[in-house]
């Protein structure tokens, strides 16, 4: 099996560590630069094709950018080629759910959305008909909207989760940090929806309407037959929401998981697991359930 590592950052170098403990040596990391073996340039990347063939595992851990158009390639080409996909990007699976569908038996994605917390596999391990999701799928946002409505004020909760890193270092006021992390959500909206088996249609993120924030608002999504709500949303019963920057959710009223909903190291775990079920014969951690 040759293992190729498509991303080297947060998340891809904690991708690396995980394989090593598990004494998986990596033979190719596909970088914005080129293709390197061991540490040395050996192509470009728009040559990264030649290296992949049916007995390769490829871990996705590039930029979730735009409509996902910069990445597909990476998608398409590997799965043309009888290869076998771990990813935790979400810009290509949110506009493309296609390919989950298409090659299901040789994609994983439980990292997408939760992180570590096990939100997608919940959705696959659940018995019976769901009638409604509830989750909280964005830890930044959770955090900030349990924050603001204990009163804090915005510039110190914005200072807050730059200096814990809980978001990128682009945005440059707590309304910026909504905007981005909105996309995120509408993002990972899309995949659960399309994950859960409940419509027939099948969502990009731009079918998704983001609520903004408004006072008395937690950050959260609800699927249900009637449609999809997704943003800032009001709730008379705040006692599901989880703590900090942890996601969950609850199907048909009961919570089935909740945890750490990002972090490289979390996301490089979860990974790992959807590469153990892709790799045992017969066996799926995650697949489209329904
Ligand atoms: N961080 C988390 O907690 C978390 C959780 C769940 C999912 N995710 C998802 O995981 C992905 C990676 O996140 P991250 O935090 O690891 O981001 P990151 O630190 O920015 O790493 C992304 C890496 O991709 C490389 N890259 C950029 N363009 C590329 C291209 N065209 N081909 C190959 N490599 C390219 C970048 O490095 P070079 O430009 O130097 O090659 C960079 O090292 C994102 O899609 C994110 O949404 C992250």
């Amino acid at each position: 099996m040759k293992i190729i590592l498509i991303g080297s950052g947060n998340v891809g170098k904690e991708v690396e560590k995980v394989l090593a403990e598990n004494g998986i040596p990596v033979e190719l990391v596909v970088r914005s630069s080129g293709v390197y073996s061991k540490g040395s340039f050996i192509d470009g990347n728009e040559n990264f094709a030649k290296y992949v063939d049916a007995g390769s595992v490829l871990f996705i851990s590039v930029p979730s950018r735009g409509d996902g158009s910069e990445m597909l390639h990476y998608y398409v080409e590997s799965l043309a080629l009888g290869a076998r996909i771990v990813t935790c990007e979400k810009a290509v699976l949110a506009h493309h759910f296609e390919l989950v569908q298409e090659f299901k038996e040789r994609i994983r994605y439980s990292a997408t959305v939760g992180g570590n917390s096990g939100i997608l596999p919940a959705v696959s391990d659940y018995r019976g008909a769901i009638t409604e999701i509830k989750a909280v799928i964005n830890g930044t946002l959770n955090y900030v909207s349990g924050a603001l409505s204990q009163k804090r004020a915005e510039d110190d909760i914005f200072r807050d989760v730059v200096s814990r890193g809980f978001t990128d270092q682009g945005p440059r006021n707590l309304r910026e940090v909504f905007q981005n992390e909105l996309k995120d959500v509408a993002y990972k909206t899309a995949i659960l929806a399309n994950h859960s088996g409940m419509y027939e249609k099948v969502f990009t993120p731009e079918d998704v309407q983001t609520e903004a924030y408004k006072e008395n608002t937690r950050c959260a999504v609800v699927l249900s037959k009637e449609g999809i709500r997704a943003g800032f949303l009001s709730f008379e019963d705040k006692s599901w929401f989880p703590s900090g920057v942890n996601n969950c959710i609850c199907i048909n009223g009961e919570k089935v998981a909740e945890g750490p909903g990002a972090g490289g190291r979390a996301t490089a775990e979860r990974m790992f697991k959807d590469f153990q079920g892709i790799v045992r014969d017969g066996a799926h951690d995650v697949t489209i359930s329904r």
